[in-house]
């Protein structure tokens, strides 16, 4: 067991890989918003250099995979952190340490794989879900490494049954979202609250019908989000601060999906209703872990309603 000094680094490298693969995410949806995307066409290197000329769109994408390896080091640095520890409770974080080595390369060569296939929508897709599947590993890590046995603030079955529901809800929207920026179906429904003419998306076509869902599933989302503080308020109160910031940035999504219509795709619009929902994503993830869902992510054999948030640090 590693304690002191040593503890405190951890927790630190785990946070700052979140916050870092979040920009990272970030980063990657500016590149994907401003056209960017194939502005090196070979990978892994960029015109055939690792300096390539400093055009604004390479600038961005270049950029992209430059974090992308900082990204990568940081996340097998803290792996490599969460192996080295002797504590029995982190064999749970081990195998997630694993699961997440395989995801990062998968990731690696699905970055190339999006370049050198022209980005693909489906591709594209994907490669935004593993980054989201990777974020949620990383909340997991830094989560458990900073609060230990004592990570569930509560043990609330309500609301981790409107997390669980949101978690997979929330996945749906972002696939369906990254369906409709990659596949250029931004305008097929150009209006508001109408797609075209009239509310039903017609005539009805792959674009419009993937836009009618994005948008629609969107507003229907905003039930989990907003009932999610209402439940933390009777059963968690000390998530209640967490999901009042939850509902709200919903509600700043859907009328930011809003304005990206109104707007034409305008590019800080679209930017800023992709980087609020993977916002809305890690914040709803924290919420799940911290009020019990996933099991299987902490040691089983601690009974969490005796002790809610009073447990140590994981010593990773
Ligand atoms: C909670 C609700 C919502 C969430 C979580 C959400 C999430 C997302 C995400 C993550 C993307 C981009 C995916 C990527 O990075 O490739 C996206 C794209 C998009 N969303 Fe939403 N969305 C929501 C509601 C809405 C609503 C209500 C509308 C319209 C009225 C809307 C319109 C759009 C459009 C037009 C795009 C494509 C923009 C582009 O081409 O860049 N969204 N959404």
């Amino acid at each position: 067991m590693v304690k002191g000094r040593h503890m405190k680094r951890s927790v630190l490298l785990s946070w700052i890989t979140v916050g870092f693969v979040y920009f990272l995410m970030f980063w990657g949806n500016l590149v994907s918003a401003t056209g960017s995307g194939l502005a090196c066409p070979d990978w892994p290197l960029c015109h055939g250099t690792v300096l390539p000329p400093p055009r604004p769109d390479i600038i961005l994408e270049w950029g992209h995979r430059t974090l992308a390896a900082i990204a990568g080091v940081l996340i097998l640095t803290l792996i490599f952190q969460v192996f080295k520890s002797k504590d029995a409770s982190t064999a749970p974080l081990k195998r997630a340490g694993r699961w997440l080595i395989i995801l990062l390369f998968v990731q690696v060569l699905l970055g190339g794989t999006t370049v050198l296939l022209g980005l693909s929508p489906i591709v594209s897709t994907i490669h935004l879900i593993i980054a989201t599947v990777v974020f949620s590993g990383l909340i997991a890590v830094a989560v458990a490494a900073t609060w230990g046995k004592g990570l569930v603030l509560h043990n609330s079955f309500k609301v981790q049954r409107l997390a669980k529901a949101g978690l997979i809800a929330l996945i749906v929207q972002v696939a369906l979202g990254a369906m409709v920026r990659h596949n250029g179906f931004g305008l097929s429904c150009s209006r508001f609250p109408n797609c075209l003419e009239s509310f039903l998306p017609i005539p009805l076509n792959p674009g419009t019908a993937l836009a009618f869902t994005h948008r629609w599933w969107g507003v229907l989302l905003l039930g989990i989000f907003i009932h999610l503080p209402l439940a933390a308020r009777k059963t968690a109160p000390r998530l209640r601060g967490a999901s009042i910031t939850l509902a709200i940035l919903a509600v700043a999504q859907v009328l930011l999906g809003i304005a990206t219509v109104h707007t034409g795709l305008h590019t800080h619009m679209r930017a800023t209703h992709a980087a609020v929902g993977y916002a809305i994503w890690g914040i709803l993830f924290f919420i799940a872990l911290r009020s019990g869902s996933f099991r299987f992510l902490w040691d089983a054999s601690v009974d969490h309603r005796s002790h809610p948030g009073k447990g140590k640090a994981v010593h990773v």
